[in-house]
């Protein structure tokens, strides 16, 4: 099996639209400010968020910058988003390589993509957005230092999705003392990457949201939920669980803490489970829209 990591951003875009809490949506609906908006998203992979929000009728006229370090999901936002707008009768037209615009009689969007490192693209200071969007990437960032930086990339809303939070269940049991010791030491490897990130990160933006200034207007569980039904699980999700027991694999590949033949025995164990539409996934993880701070100088 290839691991290409497009594949599985465009693997879980399923899978996130059953966990996108509801109530968080509603408040983002209600709370959006009049078209045309101007939305800036950050680690934004290959554009499903983009693509889930024209699904979902929740845009009109924005101006969207997908911002992401990975080239090679750029280049796949590139590919991926005219090929999705084609099949969804939206009309596309390329002004330039980083432009994109996304188009009907009733929406109309235009696109810019930016291959850069979150924090550098910050420094740039960019004109804030309306809506700053972080899907499945705030986990992944150094805390609370980061939070005032990403939030001075929007002058009112953010929207802040999929934030693990210390939770992942994997059943049926294969052995519970070992499955429990492979959950901590997965999570432990979340807490002591290099580049930052929080196994609990979910529970801790309510503190790091306000210790920034901003004010949650929702907050709710968004949790990832992969069963098979009939024996089959539905769109990509067979290869979203690969993938998922492949960064189990990567992550805690070398762990003193592990019997290096008991570990792979479990992985074959774990893969044989998704073959027979046995394995169910669960992680926990929370959803969140904030108002952030006006800057000085421009309040009421
Ligand atoms: C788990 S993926 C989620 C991608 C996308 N939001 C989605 O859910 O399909 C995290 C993304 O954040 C990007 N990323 C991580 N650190 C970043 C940084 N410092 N600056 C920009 N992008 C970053 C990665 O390249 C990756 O595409």
């Amino acid at each position: 099996m290839e691991y290409s990591f497009p594949h599985y951003l465009l693997s879980k875009q399923s899978v996130d639209d059953r966990a996108l809490n509801r109530n968080v949506i509603d408040s983002l609906k209600s709370n959006l400010p009049e078209t045309p908006i101007r939305i800036i998203e950050v680690g934004a992979g290959i554009g499903t968020m983009f693509a889930r929000l024209l699904r979902w009728d929740m845009l009109t006229k924005a101006e969207y910058i997908l911002v992401d370090e990975m080239a090679e999901n750029i280049e796949s936002a590139r590919e991926w988003i005219p090929i999705w707008a084609g099949q969804s009768n939206l009309s596309v037209e390329r002004s330039g390589e980083n432009q994109l615009r996304v188009f009907d009689s009733i929406r109309d969007i235009q696109i810019k993509f930016e291959c850069a490192d979150i924090f550098e693209f910050i420094q740039k200071k960019p004109q804030p957005a309306d809506l700053l969007i972080a899907h499945a990437v705030l986990d992944l960032f150094p805390m609370p230092e980061s939070m005032p930086k990403i939030l001075s990339l929007t002058k009112n809303l953010a929207w802040l999705t999929i934030n693990f939070d210390g939770v992942t269940s994997l059943e049926p049991t294969i052995d519970l003392a070992l499955d429990e010791k492979i959950e901590r030491l997965y999570h432990t490897t979340m807490d002591t990457r290099p580049t930052g990130g929080d196994s609990r990160a979910g529970r801790h933006l309510f503190s790091h949201l306000k210790t920034a200034g901003a004010e949650i207007l929702a907050a709710g569980a968004s949790d990832w939920v992969v069963h098979a039904v009939n024996g089959n699980y539905i769109a990509h999700e067979k290869f979203f669980l690969h993938f998922i027991l492949h960064f189990f694999e990567e992550s805690l590949k070398g762990n003193i803490e592990l019997n290096v033949d008991e570990f792979s025995t479990w992985i074959t164990k774990r893969r044989e489970q998704i073959e027979r539409g046995k394995l169910v996934y669960i992680a926990h993880q929370m959803d969140f829209l904030a108002r952030t701070p006006l800057p000085e100088g421009e309040g009421i």
